[in-house]
C-alpha cells in the first residue's frame, strides 16, 4: 500500500521558526505531496532550498490555502488572526505558533508527549495551537511527575534565548556584544533596555497583575494542557544574553510524597527527555547542549526542602526547536497519521 501524502503549507517560512519548520518536514520525512512557502508581499520570490529543489516564496493570501491538507502558522499572531480561519474555511487544518488562538475553547492546545488526544478536537474550528515555547518544555518534564504524584503548585523562573524574540533580536545580542567588546556604541532597538551582559526581567507586556503576558501564558496554557484548573502556577520569564535554548529553574509541590530517584527514574523513561543529572561531574542541562536537539533536558533534580512534598529541578530545549517548529511538525504527524 502507497502511503499517503499531504499538500503542506508554511506561512511565515522566511523567519526564524519557518525555517526551522522546513527543515523539520525534510528531517523527519513527513509525508508531503506538495509544499508551498509563505510569507509577506516583500518576500514573495525568495528562493527556499527544499529536498535539493529551490522553492518561491509565495505572498500569502487568503486564497493561499485553497487545496492545501495542512498549513503550519508562524507569522506573528495578527497574521494568525485573520488568515488561519481563511484556511480553515478551505478545509485545511491550521497548526499556528501565536498565541492567538491558545486559550480559544474550541482550539484544541497540543504537546504531542503530554496530551495528543487533544488533537481531535481540532474539528470545530479547523486550528490547533501550538504552545508557548516556555510552557512546552516545562509540561514535557512534569507530565509524567504530575500522572505519578499530582502537581499542586509550580513555582518557575525562565532564563529565554533571544532567538525567540525573531531574527532581529539574534543581531541585536551579537551587534550589540561585539560594539562593546571594542569599546565602540551599540544600539538598542528590539528591547526596552540593552541585552549584552544583561538579564532583562521582562517578556511581552506588563498586564494589572503586575506579571507579564509571557508569565500568564505559562500560568493559563500549564492548566489547560494537563486539563486541571487547579495547579497553582507563578512564573517569572527572564531575557537572557543566549542565542539559543531556553533555561528554566522549577520548583514543585506535590499532593503525594515524591523523591528525587523516583523522579528521576520516571523521567529516565519519559517521551522526549533526557535526564543529565549528575552534578559532581558538572553534568546539568545547559543551553549549549540543548541546542540543535530535539528533547527537553532535566538536571538538578533535587528535594524542595521548603515544602513537604516539593522537587526543585532545572529544564532545558532548544526554543526554536522542541519549543515550536518541532513541537508543530508533531502535531502535523499526528493529524497525518490519524484524521485526515
Ligand atoms: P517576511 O520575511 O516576508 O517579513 P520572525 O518571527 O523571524 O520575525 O519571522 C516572521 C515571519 O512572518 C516571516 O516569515 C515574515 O515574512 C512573516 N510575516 C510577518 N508579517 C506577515 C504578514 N503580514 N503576512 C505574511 N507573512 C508575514
Amino acid at each position: 500500500m502507497t502511503q499517503k501524502s499531504f499538500n503542506i503549507a508554511v506561512a511565515g517560512a522566511t523567519g526564524a521558526v519557518g525555517n526551522q519548520m522546513i527543515d523539520c518536514l525534510e528531517e523527519r520525512s513527513f509525508p508531503i505531496k506538495t509544499v508551498k512557502f509563505l510569507a509577506s508581499k516583500r518576500s514573495a520570490g525568495k528562493q527556499i532550498r527544499f529536498k535539493g529543489d529551490m522553492t518561491p516564496v509565495e505572498e500569502l493570501t487568503a486564497d493561499s490555502f485553497k487545496g492545501v491538507d495542512i498549513a503550519i502558522f508562524s507569522a506573528g499572531g495578527g497574521t494568525s488572526e485573520k488568515f488561519a480561519p481563511c484556511a480553515a474555511d478551505d478545509g485545511c487544518v491550521v497548526v499556528d505558533n501565536s498565541s492567538q488562538w491558545r486559550m480559544h475553547p474550541d482550539v484544541p492546545l497540543v504537546v504531542p508527549e503530554v496530551n495528543p488526544h487533544a488533537v481531535s478536537g481540532y474539528k470545530t474550528k479547523g486550528i490547533i495551537a501550538n504552545p508557548n515555547c516556555s510552557t512546552i518544555q516545562m509540561v514535557v518534564a512534569l507530565k509524567p511527575i504530575h500522572d505519578q504524584y499530582r502537581i499542586k503548585r509550580i513555582v518557575v523562573s525562565t532564563y529565554q534565548a533571544v532567538s525567540g524574540t525573531g531574527k532581529k533580536a539574534v543581531d541585536e545580542l551579537f551587534d550589540q556584544t561585539r560594539a562593546m567588546i571594542n569599546f565602540l556604541d551599540y544600539e538598542t532597538t528590539v528591547y526596552p533596555h540593552r541585552i549584552a551582559f544583561n538579564c532583562l526581567p521582562h517578556i511581552d507586556q506588563f498586564l494589572e497583575n503586575g506579571y507579564t503576558k509571557e508569565e500568564m501564558k505559562m500560568v493559563n496554557e500549564t492548566r489547560k494542557i494537563f486539563e486541571d484548573d487547579s495547579i497553582r502556577v507563578s512564573a517569572t520569564t527572564v531575557r537572557v544574553p543566549v542565542f539559543y535554548g531556553h533555561s528554566e529553574s522549577v520548583n514543585i509541590e506535590t499532593e503525594k510524597p515524591v523523591n528525587p530517584e523516583d523522579a528521576r527514574s520516571l523521567l529516565e523513561n519519559a517521551p522526549g527527555v533526557k535526564v543529565m543529572d549528575d552534578p559532581k561531574n558538572n553534568v546539568y542541562p545547559m543551553a549549549i547542549d540543548a541546542a540543535g536537539q530535539d528533547l527537553t533536558l532535566v538536571g538538578r533534580i533535587r528535594k524542595d526542602e521548603s515544602v513537604d512534598n516539593g522537587l526543585a529541578m532545572w529544564i532545558a530545549a532548544d526554543n526554536i526547536r522542541k519549543g515550536a517548529a518541532v513541537n508543530a511538525v508533531q502535531i502535523a504527524e499526528i493529524l497525518a497519521k490519524e484524521h485526515l
